[in-house]
Parts: C-alpha cells; structure tokens; sequence
C-alpha cells in the first residue's frame, strides 16, 4: 500500500517570487535564442558568451582509441520549451518543442550510448505528459527499449554499458556513474508500458553501481570496467575528472540523483540510504560553498574552477528526496536544502547579461577535454530548469506519484 505523502512545506512569498522571475528570464532568453539556432541545438557556451551548436543526429563513438560523447544534450533544449511553455502559456513554445522534437526522435533507435536516456526523459516525457499525444510515448519507449538493450549480464549481477555498441568490447565492459541518471527514462517505460523489465533493468544496474562504483567513503567512480565473465571490477577510472581516484563532483550529484529516482520507483529503502549517503558525502566537501570545484580534488588554479551543473542537479535531486523521504523531518530537511541551493544559482549564477546566452554561468563540461569550461552547460541548464518546475510548479513538467511504499 503507498503510503501517506505530501509535497512539503509551500514555498515562502519570497522564494515564489524569485522562481517565477527565473522563470520569466528563462523563457525570455529561450525565446530569443530559438530562431537563431537552425536545426541545431545548443551545447555549450563559447568565451563570448554565445551558445556553440551541435546537431541532434551526431552519435556518440570511438574515433582511434578517442571516446565522444555526441549530442548527449538536445532533449534538454526541448525541456526548456515545456517549462517556458507552462510558465507562460505561449503556444509558440509548444509548437518549437514538437518541432525540435521531430529533429531529437531520430535518435530514438541510436544503439551507441546510455545517453538516450537523458535526449528522452527531458523532451519526450514532458511531451506526453503535457499533451498526452501518443507519438511522444511512442519515442519514448523505443529509446527505453534501446537503453534496456544495453545490459550486460554477469554472475554477479547485470549493469547497463555505457558507452559505445556492446559489439565494441571498449563499449561492453565500461559503465560510468552518469548511467544512474538515464534511468529514469526505463522507470517511466516501466510504468507506462506494464512490462516490468525495464525496472528491473534499472534496479540491476542501481544494485551493481553500488558494488562497483562506491568507494567506502561513499565517493564514487567516474568510470569502471567491469570483467563480463566474473562481474569484478577490473578498474576505476575518469573521462571528466582530474584523475582516476579522484572525486569528480558531477559523478557524485548523478548518483545522488540516480539512487533518489532509484528509491522512489523500486521502493528500496537501500537505494534512499545510498542517496542520503552520496548527499552527505558531497555536502560535507562542500562546505560552506553553494557551487562545487568540478573536482574536488582538483589541485591550484583548476580548483577555482566551479560546476554550477554540479549544484543544480542535486538542488533537483534534493527536491526529490524532499518528496520522497518516509521521515517528515528529513523530508523538510531535504526539502530546504534543495530549495536554498536553487535560489542562491537564481540570485548568485543566473546570467542576467544578454550577452550571456545560456542561463547558468560557471559550469564545466570538461577540464581535461578544454571543452565548455567556465561556460553555460545546455545539460546544467535543464537541470536547473527541472528543479525550478519541481519547485515552482510540481508536477506539472514530469509526471509526479508518491512514492513506492518503502521496503526495509
Ligand atoms: N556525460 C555526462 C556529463 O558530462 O556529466
């Protein structure tokens, strides 16, 4: 039986106010940027402040030994749409993001990457849910579909493959931390279709990512690779940190979300306890600070450089646990916490400046790749943008049910 659940405590005069002006910011900037961008999709911030633009058909894939991530971010460009569209009402934002939506569905069957999971729960799943048109489910599950293909079964235990076609042995036996947050996309396959699998796929994973990437410190692993024949871990290593023990913030903020989502859709009372694990771990090298360094053990003038990305995915992450805690009291801790991490990005990191194009300044794509560093993040973005609906408007960007009635 579910069990009680409310929302929490309402938001204060102040914090309403300061959200929805956000808001109205966002969907003023997403308005001016849409015509300008093509049939491309915004990536991230270039020194000048301009958004650097990538097309929706570029796959992920080895070049030589060289790993690309592709356009692992253009669904997030139609979440951008959804939410400015149900903050203001302007049908013009509901028709861009059917038609940006027509440009993302062709990845719908791309077998390369775990990523599909972030191109479609940001854009088809708020599509369906805002509309309640077929095809947006339609894409939705094909790419869930692809995504459940890439688990890889072992003796202990089964995990879905990162990065690459599983007929890559590279691609087979890698995972990285950041697959925790393409899971929700089979939770919502799971409940929208009745076919269980892709919940259990997702739970698999959940359970082998704590084996194979927690450290007892309760850091994690960017990345690992696993041995198919036995399900060891053969190693830890990094892609985007500053070294292979190192702790990569925005690793440690995937898996915090990942295990919120994890919990609220498996009813594991495991996986809440991991969240709150990841969370502490992290809000304890965080200090006093609101934005992480994008490593916290990046060393002299890298550790000055900070990932807002970082802090809005656990603001969105925090929400969640605000929401789906059994204890009232931890609930409203959570609660707070997420919601004083967003106000101080919309106070202290929103890019007021017009000559500033994305919405968050000082996130980090990647430091070691040079690549969007002290930049605008599309990714950081939707997650900030995820945790204002959650906050301003609940419910209403994602589908919204209490949680799975906990188990011990
Ligand atoms: N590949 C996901 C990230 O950069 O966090």
């Amino acid at each position: 039986m579910a069990q009680q659940h409310d929302t929490g405590r309402p938001l204060t005069t102040a914090q309403q106010q300061l959200f929805s002006r956000t808001l109205d910011r966002l969907a003023e900037k997403v308005a001016a940027d849409e015509p300008t961008l093509g049939v491309e999709f915004p990536y991230v911030t270039a020194p000048d402040g301009k958004w650097v633009l990538m097309p929706a058909s570029r796959s992920a894939g080895y070049s030589g030994e060289a790993w690309s991530h592709g356009n692992w971010f253009c669904g997030f460009w139609v979440g951008l749409l959804w939410t400015a569209y149900l903050h203001t009402g302007e049908a013009r934002f509901r028709t861009w993001a059917r038609e940006r939506m027509q440009l993302v569905a062709q990845r719908a069957d791309d077998g390369n990457t775990h990523d599909i999971g972030f191109i479609f729960e940001s854009s088809a799943i708020p599509g369906f849910h805002i509309t309640g048109e077929r095809w947006y489910a339609d894409v939705a599950l094909q790419a869930a579909s692809r995504l459940r293909a890439r688990l890889v079964t072992t003796p202990r235990g089964a995990y879905l493959s990162s990065w690459g076609p599983l007929d890559d042995p590279r691609g087979r036996r890698s995972s990285a931390i950041d697959t925790m947050a393409n899971l929700p996309l089979l939770y919502w396959a799971a409940r929208h279709s009745g076919d269980a699998s892709f919940r259990l796929a997702a739970d698999a994973h959940a359970a082998m990512t704590e084996q194979g990437f927690l450290r007892a410190n309760d850091s994690t692993y960017h990345a690992v690779e696993y041995d198919e024949a036995t399900g060891a871990r053969t190693r830890g290593f990094t892609f985007q940190g500053s070294g292979d023990e190192s702790d990569w913030a925005r690793g440690q903020a995937w898996a915090i979300y990942g295990y919120v989502e994890s919990a609220r859709e498996t009813g594991k009372r495991h996986y809440l306890e991991l969240a709150e694990r990841t969370a502490t771990y992290y809000l304890a090298k965080l200090g006093d600070r609101l934005v992480p360094p994008w490593d916290f053990d990046a060393q002299g003038e890298d550790a000055a450089i900070k990932d807002t990305a970082t802090s809005a995915i656990v603001a969105s992450a925090f929400l969640e646990l605000g929401d789906v805690h059994p204890d009232p009291a931890r609930r409203e801790t959570w609660r707070a916490r997420g919601l004083d991490t967003l106000a101080g990005l919309c106070r202290e990191e929103f890019a007021t400046e017009d000559t500033h194009r994305g919405l968050l300044r000082n996130s980090c794509y990647s430091r070691p790749h040079r690549e969007g560093v002290v930049s605008a993040t599309l990714f950081g973005d939707y997650f900030f943008t995820e945790a204002l609906a959650r906050a301003a408007m609940p419910g209403r960007l994602l589908p919204a049910h209490g949680p799975a009635a906990l188990q011990p």
